[in-house]
């Protein structure tokens, strides 16, 4: 069927460089942006940059959709789940449109990459007036002028990107901590996953732009740097210079004022000795690893399309572990992949009692169209998939509650974020493997890393008592 739409943008020639990108400074008009983001860090991140790219064109962000001249949803393609709220939560803007007619409404992210489903936002969602793609981010302001001018709705989506964009803005909310994108796409072909699709292939940036970033961080005062990427430690395996994670880790670690360094998330396959080395050597690169098993099972790992089995995988942690004694290790796993029957399932339950991890994010397979795994036999029906995950959960969660209660009495170094909001009089921080801890102190200890004596545990927080002089800000 022949579809036709009021203005698509060609895809231009991707091969131009993009760098340096021209970005307007920002201006004043009272309009205010609120953009509405789904999924991981990397979009969190993108959702950052897309809010520094409209403050250049005026708009203000917002917290209160009812006053927004423009409503941004960044989606997430990863599970059914967040795709179908997109719908609902758009569609339901129907009204305030009504009411608004200037309003703008975009759909960005992993959803418009697709092109079957850009086709159906597109029409069953007719009160949008923008569609655009993660590779088209940068293209924002002239999307928005397009709309602007025309009124007519634009879709502008990039299957492949030439060049990364540098130099954008990024309005972060967080004045501590700070994510930095350091890879772009992922060459793995995992037979479930979508983000080959969405995001491109493998793509470094180069050290040196993310060197000046990590400088420019520390000089407005953040202490805290996680570097993103789908597999952030392929970082530098594109660049053909030798660069690697470890090698740029070893150089964010000589910057002053960066007191902690953070990557996520990790490919079994490429973490390295180099990189193991540097977690147990470099004093801000923090003893906190997320490495996804997927599965405990070699016949699933393998229709995975994981590239590693359950042995190399736990030999991989025993060595981690001797390297670095006080290792945090969390992952993610799937459960109900296609074919999986109770008793590979339960050699899932069986790794994660044998690594003991201190938290694990649990997934419901999710068939993606596009992907591998949808063509596989004996899909587990879902009254099965959801009975599995509620007995993984709970296995995990009593590991989860046992290894914070090891920790009470000992004494963390935590890196103070903020008011705990809940709690008054009390503070929130967080522990070098990135565990919260909560406990009572002022406002001006916010920002400090200070020794923090833990005194109780819950499953997922802990709770402590600062070990510093009683007199404020002597330090
Ligand atoms: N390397 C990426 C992985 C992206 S997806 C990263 O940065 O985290 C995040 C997690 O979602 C995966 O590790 C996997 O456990 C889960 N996931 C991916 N595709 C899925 C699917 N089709 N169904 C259920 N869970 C999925
Ligand atoms: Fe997805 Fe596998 Fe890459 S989980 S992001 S295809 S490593």
């Amino acid at each position: 069927m022949e579809f036709t739409l009021p203005i698509i943008n060609n895809p231009v020639d991707h091969t131009k460089p993009v760098r340096p990108v021209r970005v307007p400074e920002a201006v004043e008009t009272g309009k205010k942006a609120y953009i509405v983001t789904f999924g991981c860090q990397m979009n969190e991140l993108d959702t950052q940059t897309m809010y520094g790219l409209l403050a250049g064109l005026g708009y203000e962000k917002t917290y209160d959709i009812e006053e927004a001249d423009l409503i941004l949803y960044n989606t997430c393609s990863v599970r059914e789940n967040p795709e179908r709220k997109v719908y609902g939560q758009v569609h339901s803007l129907k009204e305030l449109k009504e009411k608004k007619p200037d309003l703008i409404i975009g759909i960005s992210g992993c959803m418009p990459q697709s092109k079957v489903e850009r086709q159906k936002l597109w029409e069953r969602l007719p009160h949008v007036d923008l569609i655009f793609g993660t590779m088209n981010i940068h293209r924002l302001p002239e999307l928005i002028t397009q709309v602007q001018q025309t009124g007519q709705r634009v879709m502008e989506v990039w299957d492949e990107h030439g060049d990364i964009v540098e130099g954008l803005p990024v309005v972060r909310e967080d004045k501590l901590k700070a994510f930095v994108t350091i890879i772009y796409g992922c060459d793995y072909r995992c037979s479930f996953c979508i983000v080959p699709q969405t995001r491109g292939r493998q793509r470094s940036r180069r050290a040196g732009y993310i060197i000046n970033e990590v400088e420019q961080l520390a000089a407005e005062g953040y202490k805290e740097v996680t570097l993103l990427g789908q597999t952030v430690d392929a970082y530098g395996k594109d660049l053909g210079d030798g660069t690697t994670l470890a090698s740029l880790l070893w150089r964010l670690n000589e910057i002053d004022g960066i007191e902690r360094l953070r990557f996520m998330t990790s490919h079994p396959r490429d973490i390295t000795d180099e990189l193991i080395d540097c977690m147990r050597d470099a004093e801000k690169v923090m003893e906190q690893l997320h490495l996804p098993v997927q599965s405990g099972n070699d016949r699933i790992l393998k229709l995975m399309g994981r590239r590693y089995n359950r042995r190399q995988y736990l030999e991989l942690v025993e060595k981690l572990r001797a390297n670095i004694p006080d290792l945090t290790l969390t992952t993610d796993i799937i459960v109900g992949f296609p074919g999986e029957t109770e008793e590979e399932f339960e050699d899932t339950i069986s790794l994660v009692k044998e690594v003991e991890y201190d938290s694990a994010f649990m997934f419901i397979y999710s068939p993606r169209p596009g992907t591998g795994a949808p063509n596989l036999p004996d899909h587990v029906p879902e009254e099965v998939k959801r009975e599995r995950i509620h007995r993984l959960i709970e296995v995990q969660n009593e590991i989860s509650a046992r290894k914070n209660a090891a920790m009470v009495g000992s004494v963390q170094e935590v890196l103070v974020e903020g008011k705990n909001e809940k709690e008054p009089g009390m503070l929130n921080g967080r522990t070098r493997g990135n565990k919260i801890v909560t406990f009572p102190g002022g406002e001006e200890l916010v920002g400090r890393i200070i020794p923090v004596r833990i005194t109780r545990a819950r499953t997922w927080t802990l709770v402590g008592e600062a070990e510093v002089p009683a007199v404020a800000g002597t330090a």
